[in-house]
């Protein structure tokens, strides 16, 4: 019999699982065209709209984890003979980079930045107005880096240029704010497991009419039929026009955790990441560890600390599994070995849950050889008392 260890999961993603979230996955299984499941489905994407704050007709979610939800953000828009710009500054920015560079004949333009900082928006700016790119890219919270994108300019330089801008969202939506229709997002994409608090597999994504205009005007098909964005958009629509079988429970639990959100407060729900976020980091400087990030531009969804000279991340990393039941990530890339990353996403963000991380960590770092400068619990209790 199947018997999964139950987890504190702090990693960043997935995170934990709320009781009702849990119940809408046991719920019973109906057919994918039931009409209880499509009142369902156009709710969620109701729900969706208020969590990506937009009036997108065009947003669901895709049946493929949130790097299918990327890989349909730029198969779709771009086509042999177009440019992508791409702000790259860690990890799943690289993968855009190298998802664009798979297709034929499309123009990467790379615009670098420093891992732990976001890429420099007036470089992007110019890049654009430069090669006046069907796309340009960029990941607003980067998962491998802690680093936050802000968007200033970018939306005026799309639409300046006629570029489409596509943001990924799977570290953040939910749990840090994105307004896709103020910021002028054109597709948004992120994944259920992170700061939605719903089980992995469902990447919701939103897309702007002047994106679909454009999708529609393409000289080619979209390259992949199992991600054409449009194809998505007829089944979520009302006429519901067969695509795929829905991946009912999955759907369920999305809606669940959507609501969540929404009983919750969007606005509450963002402060709650930023309050839980600053008390894990005051926690980590008081027991004498380096933030990673660029401390104004630090995401409140994760965040990544340096493992001190002499200490293996690994071993730490699997002591806190092991003897805590607390996940938390390593580094990705370079910092695969020397970095821990920590998540504070959906119901996992709780103040419980922190304090366990700080006191967890100080007991093994100690054990390794660290003396911690301080307590970290304290200090992290100092700020929740503020
Ligand atoms: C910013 C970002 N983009 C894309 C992905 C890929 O998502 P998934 O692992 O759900 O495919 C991740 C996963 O951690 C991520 O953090």
């Amino acid at each position: 019999m199947l018997r999964p260890p139950q987890r504190i999961l702090m990693a960043p993603g997935p995170s934990n699982l709320h009781p009702r979230v849990i119940q809408a996955l046991i719920a019973p299984l109906t057919g994918h065209k039931d009409p209880y499941f499509l009142g369902i489905l156009e709710e969620t994407a109701a729900l969706l709209r208020q969590v990506f704050e937009t009036r997108n007709r065009a947003t669901f979610a895709l049946p493929t984890s949130g790097g299918g939800g990327m890989e349909a953000a730029l198969v779709n828009p771009l086509e042999p003979g177009d440019t992508i710009v791409v702000g790259d500054a860690g990890f799943f920015a690289h993968r855009m980079v190298e998802i664009a560079q798979r297709l034929h004949n499309v123009e990467v333009v790379v615009v670098c930045g420093k891992w732990g900082s976001p890429v420099d928006n007036t470089e992007l700016v110019e890049a654009v107005r430069k090669h006046r790119p069907k796309v340009l890219g960029v990941v607003h919270g980067e998962t491998s880096s802690g680093a936050e994108q802000p968007f200033d300019g970018l939306s005026d330089a799309c639409r300046e240029t006629g570029a489409l801008l596509v943001v990924d969202a799977v570290a953040t939506l939910g749990g840090v704010r994105l307004p896709v229709d103020e910021l002028g997002i054109d597709i948004c994409y992120s994944g259920s497991q992170k700061c939605l608090s719903a089980p992995p597999g469902l990447a919701p994504v939103t897309v702007s009419d002047r994106a679909l205009q454009a999708i529609a005007r393409r000289r080619t098909p979209v390259p992949s039929w199992y991600l054409d964005l449009g194809l998505h958009a007829r089944l979520w629509a009302a006429e519901h026009i067969y695509h795929h079988t829905s991946p009912v429970l999955n759907i369920f639990a999305l809606y669940e955790a959507l609501s969540l959100i929404v009983e919750e407060g969007l606005q509450r729900r963002l402060e709650r990441h930023c309050l839980h976020a600053a008390a894990l980091r005051a926690g980590l400087e008081a027991l004498g560890l380096e933030l990673f990030a660029h401390p104004a531009h630090r995401v409140p969804s994760v965040t990544t600390v340096l493992a001190p000279a002499g200490i293996s991340s690994t071993a730490v990393k699997a002591a806190l599994l092991q003897e805590f039941n607390l996940e938390i990530a390593a580094g990705l890339g370079e910092y695969a070995d020397g970095m821990w990353r920590i998540g504070i996403m959906g119901h996992s963000a709780q103040q419980a849950n922190v304090i366990l991380v700080l006191s967890a960590l100080e007991q093994i770092l100690q054990r390794q050889g660290f003396q911690p400068r301080g307590s970290g619990a304290a200090a992290a209790e100092a700020v929740y008392r503020d």
